[in-house]
């Protein structure tokens, strides 16, 4: 639809209504960055209609044959239900949470609370989740692999257990969380399978320290400069026993 480069070496590729609506209704936020040499895809939207993504991407410069790899924050079908077809179509290495990677593998729709997430009209009624093995595991700790260096959290508790990519792209510090934390410092917590509040706290806790120029949630509004004061918010409110949401 237009050019969505947001700052030197991040693009906005995909995003549903919950977002600008650049791609289908039901994507959550995708970001492709452009590391020294390496292109990745930060999640790819609910693969109902890929085609948007790949004409985004396309209309932005790249090709999509040049993308390394896919990092995936969480199991959710707006996040991950283009997996399958970027595996197969464009040999994309998909890098799946570790937690979640055998329920993704084996399309295990009630394991990732997909099912309860279509009953409640989240999804179409005919919406099927395309399962994906994944090429690579992602846990916390460093990721070090082919001129991309990042540092990954858990971020368990909005799903069975997610995780957010924190790293540098031209000299700014970005943080890809998922839907771990939204713009406001509010929590996406909801009532299905692998959810946990507890744990959800644990994980905002752990990043709300983070020095982070870009914040780059799964739905919603970004922040470009300063944003690691949407995880201080979040945080906080979690320090004071409140649920931030
Ligand atoms: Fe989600």
């Amino acid at each position: 639809m237009i050019e969505m480069k947001l700052v030197e070496g991040v693009y906005l590729v995909g995003s549903g209504r919950n977002g600008i609506f650049l791609t289908d209704e039901l994507d959550c936020n995708c970001y492709l960055v452009e590391f020294e040499g390496k292109l990745a895809l930060f999640d790819c939207g609910i693969g109902i209609r890929p085609e948007l993504l790949e004409a985004e991407i396309q209309r932005d410069g790249f090709r999509m044959e040049d993308i390394s790899y896919l990092f995936l924050t969480h199991c959710h079908g707006d996040h991950i239900g283009a997996a399958a077809y970027l595996q197969r179509e464009y040999g994309i290495k998909v890098v799946v949470p570790r937690t979640e990677a055998e329920a993704f593998a084996r399309g295990d729709e009630a394991a990732m609370g997909l099912d309860v997430a279509r009953d409640a009209g989240f999804y179409p009624p005919d919406y099927h989740l395309a399962a994906c093995r994944g090429d690579e595991t992602a846990v916390p700790g460093i990721w070090e692999k082919d001129g991309i260096h990042m540092e990954l959290f858990d971020a368990s508790g909005h799903s069975i257990g997610g995780i957010c990519y924190y790293g540098t792209v031209k000299g700014r510090r970005f943080f890809i969380g998922g839907d771990l934390v939204m713009m406001g410092g509010k929590i996406s917590f909801q009532l299905i399978p692998g959810a946990d509040i507890h744990a959800y706290a644990r994980c905002v806790r752990e990043v709300m320290d983070l020095k982070v120029d870009l914040f780059l949630p799964g739905h919603g509004l970004f922040q470009l400069q300063d944003g690691g004061m949407q995880l201080r918010m979040a945080g906080e409110a979690f320090e004071h026993l409140y649920i931030p949401a």
